[in-house]
């Protein structure tokens, strides 16, 4: 092997350690976790303006739940109760499941009514 290939291999190897590590440092990154403590404010009003107020909104909305304001939101939801209006039709299985993006918004909404407790 001349000099500059053995270069080319060490470097080759180098370049192979440092990607590998680098890889091992993603995998030991714990995984992500919903972000404790939400409020309506910062994490939930997003959701509910992208997903639900196209049709809760107005004078006349259906089952007369408009989704617009905090207000609003929580007549159907009591702080703690999972088993509140606004956390039953979102869960798996709801009518109003199929309107959310993902299931992690979802999950968001259920801890802000039980554990968060409808933190405005
Ligand atoms: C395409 C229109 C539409 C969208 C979008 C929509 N809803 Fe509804 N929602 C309705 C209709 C119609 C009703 C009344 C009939 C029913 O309960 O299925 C209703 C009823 C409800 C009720 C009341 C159920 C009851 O028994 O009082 C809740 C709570 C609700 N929706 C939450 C949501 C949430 C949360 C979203 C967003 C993820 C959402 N809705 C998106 C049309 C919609």
């Amino acid at each position: 092997m001349t000099a500059s290939k053995k270069y080319k291999a060490l470097f080759f190897v180098l370049i192979m350690f440092v990607i590998i590590s680098g890889c091992s440092e993603l995998n030991d990154a714990p995984p992500e976790v919903v972000a404790e403590n939400l409020t309506y404010t910062n994490d939930m009003k997003e959701i509910f303006d992208n997903n639900c107020i196209q049709c809760h909104i107005g004078d006349t909305p259906p089952a007369g739940y408009n989704m617009t304001s905090y207000e609003g939101v929580i007549s159907k939801a009591t702080a703690g109760d999972p088993n509140s209006i606004l956390v039953i039709v979102s869960d798996d299985g709801g009518s109003m499941h199929i309107y959310y993006d993902s299931e992690q918004e979802i999950e968001k909404v259920i801890q802000w009514v039980v554990e968060d407790s409808l933190a405005q």
